[in-house]
């Protein structure tokens, strides 16, 4: 079973490279460069559109014909609720085929190979919308393509009057370059509801993501009942509600009460997963061990080797790691699991036995990643383990862990996936990395042999702050929207086959709720998702941004966040010959103007314009800084302390 899988997988990512290249250069024929066209703003950009003369307009009694498949019945609903919801018109369905259908979803008869699997076809003509794929999910992916061709008041979620509800005239062939485009959303470290997952779900499949996967436990929260470990919920899922920037917060008091945080039942699971399901969405758990499991020792600390543990409780976001020495950190406390605890295999048994059970996704992610070595090296239990099973470092200490584990997951029907430290300690030649810390991991690992999904902080981290750091909620490291887009997950010199696809990491420590999630997701998720599904020749960064501001039309009208940190100023320092500092002003989005006053008043428009580097005056204590589309402001208000930048240029 598992080698007809592998097989299908490995034909699927040839034929979906051999129709990349044909669809390339069907593309030059048609379409020189992706469409720059307000009218057709298409994330992520198809493999070709062919725009014709002419509009569709919706009529307002609006006929969706399908066939019978019980797989297209959710497909149906989502487009009737969708057109039904934002134009008010009478929207039904029809089984029959139908001359005056307005618009026709089909499933072709005879598979048209050149779209594959998730491919599909849009018509629009003067007189009816057509649909075609080969499988249901190419069928709703056409279906996002088809409301994207409308106008942005199809996001309202309630009937919007007085608008022409019309698309161009195009035919539209598209098919995503890598099979696994994921978003990974940590509901660990801040817990989200299922109401809220469901709505990120929402708007990922927008952009015709497939993969969902959820971080399900780390030290911050255990987030998922488990039948006959009651205290994985009753104490795991619960710690002390903190604000501010978390990582270094007062420890929690002994009586504060430690009732901030959630879990899903088995029954939410099932629910999320059919509400993903319908939307052509697999979920993949997490369950992050045998490092960032605080939440579990909290709950039955006989798992972890250290006898202190008795005490720990579930992290609120105090230190408890110390990283100025770099990876592997110092851990101040013991958040591992004990590899040398039979306890241990028999807890994970029991987790992954329901998780198998409750997911049908093939792939269950054990972590893996950021394991402390301070309590291992020691520690009693595991010099002996390391002497019994001759292991030589702790790295291997982990490797012997990561392969029972992997034992487990195997016996489950399923296939083990972990973070790429696995790697080092050496592991299984069936083990599937997902790479984080750079492309190299994940390269070296497609190299071996390893089915690799890539996901590396340097371009794909979306908890990273996307503007200057004046201007975002803290972070340790920065992302532009700019940087997400350059990801190319195939790296040059690696067999294809291997890259599963790619995905992007939603970290919650510093999220502490939906609209901020929601912030930090987008835009940077329309660079990912263009990134796993466009074709790599038809990536344009100008072009991509200006599909980028229509789309934050549409989803200001969904009422999804998205951060605006695209037009606020990049900041670059350094010293000129005198020492002192002299400052550059950019921005990500050309053809901005940018003002700014050192006399601590609100700069606009009749203010100095930007030109030249800029040298403070002597007695200035702040720049501020906005940016204008001619007469309109378009970047945030930006206060830049000169010390600030005094400290970024160094030593004077
Ligand atoms: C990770 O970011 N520690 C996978």
């Amino acid at each position: 079973m598992k080698f007809r899988l592998f097989l299908s997988f490995l034909l699927l990512s040839t034929s979906a490279f051999a129709q990349l290249a044909e669809g390339v250069s069907e593309n030059l024929a048609t379409d020189e460069s992706p469409v720059a066209n307000s009218e057709i703003a298409i994330i992520p950009e198809p493999v070709s559109i062919s725009k014709q003369a002419g509009h569709f307009i919706l009529p307002s009694n609006i006929t969706i014909q399908v066939g019978k498949s019980p797989e297209l019945k959710q497909t149906v609903a989502f487009l009737q609720e969708r057109l039904g919801t934002a134009t008010g018109y009478y929207v039904t369905t029809t089984n029959t085929p139908t001359a005056t259908a307005t618009i026709r979803l089909i499933l072709n008869d005879k598979t048209d190979a050149y779209i594959g699997q998730e491919g599909y076809h849009v018509s629009v003509t003067t007189k009816q919308v057509t649909v075609r794929a080969n499988q249901p999910a190419g069928l709703f992916y056409g279906v996002q393509t088809l409301l994207q061709l409308l106008p942005k008041e199809i996001e309202s979620k309630e009937a919007v009057k007085g608008i022409k509800w019309s698309a161009p005239c195009v035919e539209i062939t598209d098919f995503p370059r890598l099979a696994w485009r994921g978003l990974m959303f940590d509901v660990a470290r801040h817990f989200f509801t299922k109401q809220e997952v469901k709505q990120y779900i929402d708007a990922m499949v927008r952009y015709k993501y497939n993969i969902l996967h959820l971080h399900l436990a780390d030290d911050e929260g255990w987030r998922i009942e488990i039948k006959g470990l009651p205290k994985l919920t009753e104490v795991g899922a619960w710690n002390v509600k903190k604000v501010g920037p978390f990582g270094d917060f007062i420890p929690p008091k002994p009586d504060e009460p430690r009732n901030y945080g959630g879990f899903y039942t088995q029954e939410d699971i099932k629910e999320l997963i059919a509400y993903a399901k319908a939307r052509f969405v697999d979920i993949m758990p997490e369950i992050d061990v045998p490092g960032h499991s605080l939440a579990v020792i909290a709950s039955y600390p006989e798992l972890s080797c250290t006898p202190e543990a008795v005490n720990y409780k579930v992290r609120s976001g105090e230190k408890i790691m110390d990283w100025s020495r770099g990876a592997p950190p110092i851990a101040l406390v013991d958040n591992t699991l004990c590899p040398a605890n039979e306890k241990v295999y028999v807890f994970l048994d029991t987790v992954f036995s329901q998780i198998a059970k409750l997911f049908p996704f093939d792939y269950i992610h054990v972590g893996g990643d950021e394991v402390s070595h301070t309590f291992w090296e020691k520690n009693d239990q595991i010099k002996e383990l390391m002497k019994r099973e001759g292991l030589k470092t702790i790295p291997e200490v982990q490797s012997y862990f990561e392969r029972r584990i992997e034992k487990i997951i195997n016996a489950k029907g399923k296939k083990f996936m972990a973070w790429d430290e696995v790697l080092e300690g050496g592991v299984s030649q069936t083990a599937a990395v997902m790479s984080w810390r750079s492309m190299k991991y994940g390269t070296e690992a497609a190299k071996a042999g390893h089915e690799v999904v890539m996901s590396p902080k340097d371009y794909a981290y979306i908890d990273y702050m996307q503007a200057d750091a004046v201007m975002e909620p803290k972070i340790y490291a920065s992302l532009r929207l700019g940087k997400t887009y350059e990801f190319d997950p195939v790296p040059e010199g690696v067999n294809p086959i291997y890259i599963k696809g790619a995905q992007a990491n939603l970290w919650t420590e510093q999220i502490y709720n939906m609209r901020h999630a929601e912030y930090m997701t987008w835009p940077r998720g329309f660079a990912i998702a263009e990134s796993v599904w466009s074709p790599k020749e038809k990536k344009n960064w100008s072009n991509f941004l200006s599909r980028t501001e229509q789309h934050f039309k549409r989803l200001d009208i969904a009422e999804t966040k998205y951060a605006p940190s695209v037009y606020d100023p990049i900041f670059s320092v350094k010293r000129s010959a005198d020492r002192n500092l002299l400052i550059t002003l950019a921005t990500e989005v050309e053809g901005l103007d940018i003002y700014y006053s050192f006399d601590n008043s609100f700069p606009d428009r009749f203010y100095p314009k930007y030109t030249a580097p800029l040298a403070p005056p002597v007695d200035a204590k702040m720049l501020k800084v906005i940016t204008y589309r001619g007469k309109e402001p378009i970047g945030r208000m930006t206060n830049m302390p000169i010390e600030e930048l005094e400290k970024r240029a160094g030593k004077r």
